[in-house]
């Protein structure tokens, strides 16, 4: 399974995915984190963002929404289907997130719904370190893992909350809410943990 990359599976299902998850709303997929969404003009990073629904309720929003999705045909779908908000894609992928950093830019909030549990542990440690980085003093990461069966074709892990917590914790982000939930999609034996942190520390204490 691991000799995949995180994007296995992605650009060959992208048409049919891009329905599955625009069948979805960001309300639905995030209202445990929707206290954590800024209340004023923000500026959002939204890794994995895929077809880009979350990031473009985001925008609707008002907030200055960066989409890093790496599968070419995903950012495809995105471009089309909100082509009425204004969305900043970029072609990248954890963990190094060379494209995000190149930006020069730093997010007050950052989304990474279920794209966690497509990382390996050495990968999962990296991108911590790096998402890190990318937050703004007190801004918040709002994250979802899948668990239950893997899909053909793609290539997945089991992730834990306490392994992400701690993951989180080595970085000041300190766990602000934990849950878990059944699948929207009604997927058998596929179910979520969601996990909300947010930065606490500088750069320097780091
Ligand atoms: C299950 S989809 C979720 C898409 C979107 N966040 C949503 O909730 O609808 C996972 C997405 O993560 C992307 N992905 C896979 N590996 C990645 C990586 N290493 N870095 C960033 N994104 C990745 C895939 O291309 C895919 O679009």
């Amino acid at each position: 399974m691991s000799d995949r990359p995180s994007t296995a599976g992605y650009a060959e299902e992208a048409d049919k995915l891009s329905e599955t998850y625009e069948s979805l709303t960001f309300e639905k997929v995030h209202r445990r984190g929707l206290p954590f969404v800024p209340a004023a003009p923000s500026a959002v990073l939204d890794i994995g963002a895929g077809t880009g629904r979350d990031a473009a309720a985001l925008a609707r929003l008002g907030h200055r929404v960066t989409a890093a999705e790496p599968t070419a045909e995903m950012r495809a779908h995105g471009k089309r289907l909100h082509a009425d908000v204004a969305i900043e894609w970029v072609d990248d992928i954890l963990p190094d997130l060379r494209q995000v950093f190149a930006l020069h830019r730093r997010f007050d909030l950052v989304l990474m719904t279920a794209v966690w549990m497509h990382l390996d542990a050495r990968e999962r440690r990296i991108a911590m370190a790096n998402v890190a980085d990318l937050m703004a003093p007190t801004a918040a990461l709002l994250m979802t893992l899948r668990h239950g069966p893997v899909p053909e074709g793609r290539r997945m892990f089991e992730v834990s909350a306490e392994e992400t917590r701690d993951l989180g914790r080595r970085h000041c982000l300190a766990s602000v809410h934990e849950g878990t939930g059944t699948d929207a999609l009604r997927r058998d034996g596929v179910h979520w943990t969601y996990l909300a942190f947010r930065r606490t520390g500088s750069p320097a204490s780091r």
